[in-house]
């Protein structure tokens, strides 16, 4: 009776579950998506803990209490801590912890009976291993690169594609030897790689192309699980691995495509990097300089006003005067709409979660595909601490390191104002024209400060 109630649990999470992917696929219904999700992971915790309640001795229910209370208590602090900026290495932090928890639970799962244990299941606790040491070392690396604390540039090692292959091979070998054996050497030593290989793959990648890498670790964490589910036989656990992992492959496609990579080029690491040279030293000639009235009054005369927003917008956390400003220029009926490019800011989606957070409606948020084609009719272009997504050179210079990215063409439209705090190049390291174009100018400042000074002038 327990256990047919224990499966019913299952059954219910993993629903709740899928439930909460389709409603994080739209703004209007992302919010009940995240509670559904929250319910169903409440319904799967409370149902492990009663099959372990089955099972298990009493000291390992305090063990698990005592497991989850320490987890629980630096989840909430640093889930309370973080800024919206900071989200990017959370999760690439957490992924690690995904990864490394497979590595264990695999290692676990063979040391119980080394002698004893079936091709089968060598074979699962191999691949368990194998995939959970790439995401535990390939998630620091991404941590260590999101929060600048190596470089974000490519790590290009002579021969890099042949030492992936030969990781790889290698680990194939390994495998054959572990089945026969059953010995734990080659199961150490195909770690030892694995754990190399993850490194290797993620320091290989430049910084314009994390936004793929953080969506592949995405995808690896959840083979991860789905590997450690097996292991453990917990269908539930497969399931919601099984989950992760292939909406995490299908964001990492939706990602390469928004960007114009080919998957595994990006995966095999260091693409577009090959004889690209940044363009850090061409001289585009002088900039111009503006000032918060004299934008204030531009957009007084304007009829429409398209909106960039990127990770600056994130950094400043101007999304709230830019609403305000969005409120105000529309009760005087101008027609303002955002433009949204689909890695703009540091985490897919995070442009559309700032402006919910700061109420903009909806519908005025577009995303690059739908407003491209407008630009040429626009009067004024606010480029909100973008960069990179309105580079063009990615659709003008072929030997620019994010050559045929696709980018908003904020350059087409009659004037464009460009929101930051020095001539800085972006995330990908590369300088961008349009800040020297004719009809472009430069608000220096932080976002947020010049937004409310654009306020108080209108
Ligand atoms: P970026 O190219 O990163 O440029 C942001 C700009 O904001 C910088 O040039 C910076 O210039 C400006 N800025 C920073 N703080 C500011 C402040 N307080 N006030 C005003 N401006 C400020 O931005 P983007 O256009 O959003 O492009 C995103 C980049 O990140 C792409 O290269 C993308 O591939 C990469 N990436 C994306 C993701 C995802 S999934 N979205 C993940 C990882 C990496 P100043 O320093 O001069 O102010």
């Amino acid at each position: 009776m327990d256990l047919a109630l224990i499966q019913a649990a299952y059954i219910i999470a993993a629903i709740l579950f899928i439930l909460s992917l389709a409603g994080l696929s739209r703004h209007e219904t992302a919010k009940d998506g995240n509670v559904l999700g929250m319910v169903g992971m409440a319904v799967a915790l409370a149902a492990t803990l009663w099959l372990a309640g089955r099972t298990a001795e009493w000291s390992n229910w305090v063990l698990i209490a005592v497991a989850m209370a320490i987890g629980a208590s630096i989840g909430i602090w640093r889930a309370r801590r973080v800024e919206m900026t900071g989200m990017p290495e959370l999760i690439a932090m957490l992924h690690s912890f995904v990864g490394l928890a497979a590595v264990l639970v695999g290692y676990n799962s063979y040391l119980a009976d080394p002698a004893g244990a079936d091709g089968v299941h060598l074979v699962e606790v191999f691949l368990g291993v194998f995939i959970g040491a790439v995401t535990f070392t390939g998630s620091i690396v991404a941590f260590l690169k999101l929060s600048a604390r190596i470089s974000s540039r490519p790590l290009m090692l002579p021969r890099r594609h042949w030492l992936n292959l030969a990781a790889v091979v290698t680990s194939s070998g390994l495998l054959v030897w572990f089945v026969a054996s059953h010995t734990l050497a080659p199961l150490v030593l195909m770690t030892a790689i694995a754990l190399a290989f993850g490194w290797h793959l993620v320091a290989s990648i430049g910084g314009g192309d994390m936004p793929v890498v953080v969506s592949m670790l995405n995808s690896y964490s959840g083979w991860a699980a789905a590997a450690a589910g097996f292991m453990l036989g917990n269908d539930l656990l497969i399931v919601t691995g099984a989950l992760v992992g292939s909406s995490g492959a299908y964001l990492s496609y939706i990602m390469c495509k928004a960007m114009n990579r080919s998957f595994v080029s990006v995966i095999a690491g260091g693409f577009g990097s090959d004889g690209a040279v940044s363009n850090a030293d061409v001289d585009y000639g002088e900039h111009r300089e503006t000032n918060a009235e004299d934008v204030a009054d531009l957009l007084t005369h304007a009829s429409s006003v398209v909106i960039t927003p990127g990770y600056g917008m994130a950094v400043a956390q101007a999304q709230y005067p830019v609403a305000e400003l969005t409120a105000k220029l529309r009760e005087r009926g101008v027609a303002v709409r955002f433009g949204i490019h689909p890695v703009a800011g540091r985490l897919p989606g995070h442009m559309n979660v700032l402006l919910a957070e700061a109420r903009v409606p909806y519908d005025i948020v577009l995303e690059m595909d739908e407003i491209n084609a407008d630009f040429p009719d626009t009067d004024v272009v606010l480029v909100i601490g973008a960069n990179d997504t309105v580079n063009p050179a990615a659709a003008e210079d072929p030997t620019s390191p994010i050559a045929g990215m696709p980018v908003l063409e904020v350059w087409k439209a009659k004037q464009v104002i460009v929101f930051k705090r020095s001539m800085a190049a972006g995330y990908a390291g590369v300088q961008n024209p349009l800040f020297f174009r004719d009809n472009s100018a430069m608000l220096f400042g932080d976002a947020k400060e010049r937004v409310e000074d654009i306020i108080k002038a209108l």
